[in-house]
C-alpha cells in the first residue's frame, strides 16, 4: 500500500503502524502525559505541528494514538478526518467540561451519549437534522471503565458550543453581552436534561457517526455553572485527572474487546 501523508497532523500511514484507535485531548500539553499513562507502554512522539501533537503508545502489541485537536469543532474536524484517512476507526475525546445540572459534582466524568449541535463544523459533514450520537461500544467501555475505577460518572446529553463565552451564556466576557439567542439558554438546556457544556462533542460524534466510525467523549467536570462561575486549580486537576483515568481505561477495554 502506498504511504499516505496528512498535511495538518504531519504524520503518515507508516508511522502510525496500523493504529485503529485514537484518544483525542484538546490540549497539546496533555498528549505526552496521556501517552505515558499505564497501561500504555513505550510512548513516543510522532509529530507536533500547530495545535496537533501526536504520540503513539502501545497496549501490548496494539498501537494507540494520542492526538490533540485544539479547541472547538473546526480544528477537531481536521484531526478526525486526517486520522480516519490514515486508518483510525475509533475515536475517544477526553477533555473538561462545565456541568449545568445542580447535582453534578466537580470531578464527575460526563460520558456523552448525544450532543446538542451548537457548532458549525459538524454541519459541513451532515445536515443539522442528523444526530450527534456516540457509538454504543464507546459509551459502554467508558461507563464500565469509570465504574471499575470508582470514578463518579454520568451518561447523557451534552450541549456542544462553538464559543466558550456567549455560546455557554457567560456574562463575564470582555463585553459582558450575551446575544439574545443565548440569553436564558442555560436554563432551557437544564430543563431539557442536558448535563453539561463543552466544545467538541458535536463535531466528534457527528463526524464519526456520519462516516460509519466509532466515536465517544468523556469530559471531567471542572466547574458547576449552577453553583459557581469560577474554575479553581484544584477543580481543574480533579476533573482532568478523572477524565484521563477513565479515557485510558476505556481505550484498554475497547482494544481488549470488552
Ligand atoms: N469547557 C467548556 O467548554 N466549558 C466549561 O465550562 C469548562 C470546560
Amino acid at each position: 500500500m502506498p504511504v499516505r501523508t496528512v498535511y495538518h497532523l504531519n504524520i503518515d500511514s507508516d508511522q502510525i503502524e496500523g493504529a485503529a484507535i485514537a484518544l483525542l485531548p484538546g490540549d497539546p500539553g496533555r498528549v505526552q502525559g496521556l501517552a505515558l499513562t499505564a497501561p500504555f507502554e513505550r510512548g513516543r512522539e510522532l509529530a507536533s505541528k500547530r495545535e496537533y501533537r501526536t504520540w503513539i503508545a502501545y497496549l501490548g502489541s496494539t498501537p494507540v494514538l494520542v492526538t490533540s485537536t485544539g479547541i472547538g469543532g473546526p480544528s477537531a474536524s481536521i484531526a478526525i478526518d486526517e486520522l480516519a484517512q490514515l486508518g483510525v476507526r475509533t475515536f475517544l475525546r477526553v477533555g473538561t467540561t462545565g456541568a449545568i445540572q445542580e447535582d453534578i459534582d466537580i470531578g464527575t466524568v460526563v460520558i456523552t451519549t448525544g450532543a446538542v449541535r451548537l457548532d458549525g463544523a459538524s454541519t459541513h459533514y451532515a445536515p443539522i437534522e442528523y444526530p450527534a450520537v456516540a457509538h454504543p461500544d464507546v459509551v459502554q467501555a467508558a461507563a464500565a471503565a469509570a465504574a471499575g475505577l470508582g470514578v463518579p460518572f454520568r451518561t447523557g446529553v451534552s450541549a456542544s458550543t462553538d464559543t466558550f463565552y456567549p455560546g455557554q451564556e457567560r456574562y463575564d466576557s470582555f463585553s459582558g453581552y450575551v446575544p439574545r439567542r443565548f440569553q436564558g439558554i442555560t436554563e432551557e438546556w437544564r430543563r431539557l436534561h442536558v448535563l453539561n457544556y463543552e466544545m467538541e462533542s458535536s463535531t466528534v460524534l457527528t463526524l464519526t457517526a456520519a462516516m460509519g466510525l466509532r466515536g465517544g467523549c468523556v469530559a471531567g467536570v471542572v466547574v458547576n455553572r449552577a453553583r459557581s462561575e469560577n474554575v479553581t486549580k484544584a477543580d481543574l486537576e480533579a476533573g482532568e485527572s478523572n477524565a484521563v483515568k477513565v479515557a485510558v481505561a476505556a481505550v484498554a477495554r475497547l482494544v481488549a474487546g470488552r
